[in-house]
């Protein structure tokens, strides 16, 4: 069956443009055959049955773990790939120093190539899916098409995923084109593999002007789910610089103190630094009662200037996409109750009656496991059971702390941006920045030890701009004049803080406790932008004095707290030479405030 056909949509499927485009890639990329997905439970049962039957899925026992899946990847395809990672504008100034960058004509030969025949003995699904709540004037559309029924079954959880967004797309409506392949097309006869993707060539491309996404030989996060990182972030800041509004690597949440007064923060971590935990945060039950914290959103924002002179943010994701290893009922319970059922967890280990476990699930591992490559697994064996990167998907409204207003197509009035890395040392635990330019000044020098969530080295200090190296769809330097430009356009501007839960002792041990505890320092952001809050003037910035948080409940002295929030004057020399290689990487591009404010910070560390 090679010959591929019209691919006939649906009667209810009036966008010509569309119908079009998927016969032209069905032309291309030569499936046996194009299923037009209508997100209906009865499609999902079916996608969710043939992937058992195929081995990709295993069905956990029912009894343990409701409705939830588990997929182990090929060990070469376990997160996103930036060295594959591309931004292809017309130029290369257009792309920036921080992108790789090929032109698009030569990009584009390149993905014909390599998408020629790329599906051959598979199914190409086309996938309608909104970002952000349908219909919403924040929200956009987009369609991907996939030969991987694994995508297809997470992108209904991540996103509002099926026959609706072809309604409101109707005949002439907008929608981003997203193309992906797992790049391992079989011949007749040939059997599939468990997890099939290309081990010689992976390529995660952007056209910024003409908004198109090719995804070839992953299937994998971010490298498959087109609508998550590709969409949201990569192509959607790109739609923000030109509309005048911001797409961000941020979580959203509201803080609700004992008067019920709400506030709302966001905050941008970069990968596997915490997001997914500080959106589901669980405040301390001694000295914060009546304090209560619900979740927005855990990896990406929207944010538009408002009429009142706010900021207001969406989150345009429909479901968690979070890191397993280090979650637990403790740190956040929150998130192990949305997991307890229908989820799809990929690259953890099973117990032996049909159930999940990871690093730091429990004190105790479980006596025997089958690992994430589906080998044989005892503690004390030498490998991970969890990938580093092994992950949950599950839709938002399995979250306890799910905000009433999550869904709200207008968003919420943001009170204070946080942006935070993973230091070892240096950034001390909260600082507030003097004002708007400082804040971008912190938040564009902001450095971070790489993570797994990242293929490639991990632990090194690297800097990256406001948690967006990896996903700005432009030249860095217009993206920071971008940010200096928004804080104009609004009379109330976020108050932005410079946050690290991640500082060590000489053990190599954290010394802030991290998680829940985090609202003590939530806690202060809010009673600042309350106008409450008190502070101490430093050559950072503002920052809490020990008595300044409030420590009910918490056995940490005034030494502790100045090991996670002294400046050493020594480390922030070395510092201010990482934010000089940065601006000198981005030479001609940095915007002249962010070079004034580096003065300022220099005269005032006395350096
Ligand atoms: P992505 O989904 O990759 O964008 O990551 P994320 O920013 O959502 O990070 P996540 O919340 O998943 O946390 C990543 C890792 O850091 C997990 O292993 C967490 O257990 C750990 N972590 C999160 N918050 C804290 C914290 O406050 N302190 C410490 N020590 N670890 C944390
Ligand atoms: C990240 O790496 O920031 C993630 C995982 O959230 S992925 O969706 O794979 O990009
Ligand atoms: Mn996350």
């Amino acid at each position: 069956m090679n010959a591929v056909l019209k691919s006939a949509a649906p009667s209810y499927v009036r966008n010509t443009k569309l119908v079009d485009w998927v016969n032209q890639m069905a032309a291309l990329t030569k499936p046996d055959r194009v299923v037009w997905c209508d997100g209906s439970q009865e499609e999902n049962d079916r996608l969710l049955a043939e992937m058992c039957a195929s081995g990709m899925l295993k069905k956990l026992n029912p009894a343990k773990r409701p409705n939830s899946y588990l997929a182990l990847s090929d060990p070469n395809d376990v997160a996103r790939v930036e060295e594959r990672t591309f931004v292809c504008s017309e130029t290369r100034e257009a792309a920036g120093p921080m992108n790789n960058w090929v032109a698009p004509a030569e990009m584009r030969a390149t993905m014909n190539r390599l998408f020629d025949g790329a599906m051959r003995g598979r199914t190409m699904y086309v996938v309608p899916f909104s970002m952000g709540p349908l219909g919403s004037h924040i929200a956009q559309i987009g369609v991907e098409l996939t030969d991987s029924p694994y995508v297809v079954v997470s992108m209904r959880i991540m996103t509002r995923m099926g026959r609706a967004v072809y309604d409101v797309l109707g005949e002439e409506g907008y929608f981003v084109p997203c193309v992906h392949s797992v790049g391992l097309p079989l011949t007749p006869g040939q059997a599939d593999v468990r997890w099939p993707c290309n081990n010689d060539e992976k390529w995660i491309v952007h056209f910024p002007e003409t908004r198109e996404i090719w995804s070839f030989g992953s299937g994998y996060g971010g490298n498959a789910l087109l609508g998550k990182k590709c969409l949201a972030l990569r192509i959607a800041s790109v739609m923000a610089r030109d509309e005048g509004w911001l797409a961000e690597h941020m979580l959203i949440l509201g803080v609700t103190d004992p008067q019920g007064r709400k506030t709302y923060v966001t905050g941008a971590f970069p990968s596997a630094c915490g997001k997914t935990n500080f959106a589901m945060l669980v405040p301390p039950r001694q000295g914060f009662e009546g304090w209560k914290v619900t979740t927005i959103g855990e990896d990406i924002a929207w944010i538009k200037p408002h009429a009142d002179g706010k900021f207001y943010a969406i989150n345009p994701e429909a479901g968690y996409f979070g890191v397993a290893p280090g979650t637990n009922y403790h740190t956040n319970p929150n998130c192990m109750t949305a997991v307890e059922r229908d989820t799809i967890f990929t690259n953890v280990a099973e117990t032996p009656d049909g159930d999940v476990w990871w690093e730091g699930m429990t004190d105790t591992p479980p006596s025997k496991l089958i690992d994430w490559q589906g080998k044989e697994w005892t503690p004390g064996c030498g490998r991970p059971a969890a990938h580093a990167n092994s992950r949950f998907t599950v839709p938002a409204t399995r979250c306890p702390s799910l905000d009433p207003q999550w869904d709200d197509p207008n968003g919420v009035p943001i009170s204070a941006f946080l942006f935070g890395g993973r230091r070892s040392d240096t950034t001390p635990l909260v600082t507030e920045a003097l004002d708007w330019d400082d804040g971008v000044y912190k938040a564009a020098t902001m450095g971070s030890e790489t993570t797994a969530a990242i293929a490639g080295k991990q632990g090194v200090v690297r800097r990256d701009p406001m948690a967006m190296i990896a996903f700005v769809g432009y030249n860095m330097g217009d993206y920071f004049r971008h940010w200096l430009k928004m804080g104009r356009t609004v009379s109330q501007p976020p108050r932005i803080f410079q946050v690290n839960w991640f500082r060590k002792n000489a053990q190599g041990k954290f010394v802030w406790p991290g998680f829940g505890d985090n609202m003590r320092v939530l806690r202060w952001v809010v009673e600042r932008c309350a106008g409450t809050g008190r502070a101490r003037s430093t050559a950072l910035g503002f920052t809490p004095g020990y008595e300044d948080l409030h420590w009910e409940g918490l056995d940490f002295d005034a030494g502790q707290f100045e090991t996670v929030s002294g400046i050493d004057h020594a480390k922030w020399q070395a510092e201010l030479g990482m934010h000089d290689e940065l601006f000198k990487k981005l030479e001609g591009f940095v915007p002249s405030e962010l070079l004034d404010r580096r003065k300022g910070l220099a005269e005032r560390l006395g350096t």
